[in-house]
């Protein structure tokens, strides 16, 4: 192994198959990277999820480069900066009605800790201190910290960290592909599995739970549609029992399913929403929570010289991030970008369901700019032939995702019906040429 590859640990990697014959990108610009060697590559992922407007826009680029020479940093504890007030106005115009409040972090998985501590202390707050309990769903990816892993429902991302949060329970997960298989937007089944908050609410007592988190599209795990009426059935019940309802909206917001947040694109508006990625445009690392006005309210009792919630990151609001952030939503405004998913969804959905029938596709599954397509597993090995199709379309030009046999597709907003082409057909190509 090269000695230069030896010092980095590198996350979410199979280290040793990547040391041998490493990937290494060298710049970046609109829809495409180029590596090491001056190779170009269609980035059909986004990056990781997060360049919605495509990379190194050059009013982000400005922005950033300004607010170093201008000022690098404040403290974001008793002390602010004016960007920070206007990014948090602009996050919140976007965001459904009665959202109005914005909490800075750094990360998504940061956005997931602040908004579960936040649901538990808002009840406290509100003087129903017993609801502490909090609900994720199988398959659910919520960051990498340990309320997000609780929480969350991916086997490998758990089993190796002993015992997790306590009180902590998990709703089933919505894939059906009996029922389901190459549904065209939104499965029509499943709506009944919000019912499955019934059966937790009966075991522990409502009066125990803050709250339920889900991905209203689940990413991480392989792109799951929520099936209709799902998520206006889990709210709900939510209301039923005074229980909060948080969307983690790190990949699903800013205009990934055709509107500014998913929220809007199912018309279902939770209480608390975590926020990261496409807030900067993936240029500085940001995350935010968003908070409907009365959980924030409920936190403003008591003396005024006190601090109301003792949560706060060093880099909350960070003046880069905010320079960043203000520059995106600008891009994503002037471009009409937080949209434009929904305009190039039936024909991205027409070019991925036309997978349908190539070797070893035993679902495609569409919304907005998201596409999974999911594969047979090899017998003994689970996981290796999607990753060998991640490796052939790379070799071909173009960058796709993997989570076990699924191949997730997340081009960013910016992306010409053509570079959809040229993507499904590379990932048609590799599913021809793999055993
Ligand atoms: C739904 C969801 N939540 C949280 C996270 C974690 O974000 P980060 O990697 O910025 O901590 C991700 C990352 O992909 C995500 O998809």
């Amino acid at each position: 192994m090269d000695k230069e590859l030896d010092a980095y640990w590198m996350p979410f990697t199979a280290n040793r198959q990547f040391k041998k014959n490493p990937r290494l990108l060298a710049k970046a610009s609109g829809m495409h990277f180029w590596d090491d060697k001056g190779r170009q590559i269609l980035d059909a992922v986004s990056g990781l999820w997060c360049v919605n407007a495509g990379h190194n826009r050059p009013k982000i680029v400005q922005a950033i480069q300004a607010q170093a020479e201008e000022m690098d940093f404040a403290p974001p504890f008793q002390m602010a900066h004016p960007k920070a007030f206007a990014l948090a106005s602009q996050v919140s115009a976007l965001a459904p009605e009665g959202m109005g409040k914005v909490f800075f972090t750094n990360s998504g998985s940061e956005s997931v800790e602040t908004a579960l501590k936040m649901a538990i202390a808002y009840h406290r707050a509100r003087g129903e201190g017993s609801r502490t309990r909090l609900i994720g769903r199988e398959r659910g990816y919520h960051g990498v910290n340990f309320g997000g892993i609780s929480v969350g429902g991916i086997v490998a991302n758990r089993k190796m960290f002993g015992t997790l949060l306590a009180g902590v329970d998990h709703l089933r997960h919505t894939h059906d592909l009996a029922r389901n298989a190459f549904s065209v937007g939104q499965p029509a089944h499943g709506a009944e599995l919000a019912d499955d908050l019934e059966r937790l609410v009966a075991l522990h007592d409502a009066s125990t739970i803050a709250a339920v988190i889900v991905e209203p599209v689940a990413g991480s795990t392989g792109v799951l549609i929520p099936p209709q009426g799902y998520l206006q059935r889990l709210r709900e019940i939510c209301d039923r029992h005074g229980i909060l309802l948080i969307f983690d909206e790190v990949i699903t917001g800013f205009g990934r399913t055709g509107r500014p947040f998913a929220a809007q694109t199912f018309g279902v508006t939770p209480d608390l929403m975590a926020l990261a990625k496409g807030i900067t445009n993936g240029a500085v690392p940001m995350g935010a929570v968003l908070a409907k006005d009365k959980i924030h309210d409920a936190f403003m009792s008591g003396p005024e010289h006190l601090i109301e919630f003792f949560h706060g990151y060093t880099y909350s609001a960070h003046p880069l991030a905010c320079a960043a952030g203000l520059a995106t939503i600008e891009t994503y405004r002037d471009e009409g970008l937080l949209t434009r998913a929904g305009e190039l969804q039936d024909g991205f959905a027409e070019l991925v369901h036309a997978l349908k029938g190539e070797p070893n596709v035993i679902d495609v599954r569409n919304i907005g700019l998201v596409a999974g397509i999911e594969l047979t597993p090899r017998v003994d090995e689970p996981g290796k032939r999607a990753f060998e199709a991640f490796l052939d379309c790379y070799d071909k030009g173009v960058l796709v995702r993997t989570t076990g046999d699924i191949i997730a597709l997340s081009p960013s907003l910016i992306v010409e019906p053509a570079q959809l082409e040229q993507i499904v057909e590379t990932v048609r190509g590799a599913l021809r040429r793999l055993k």
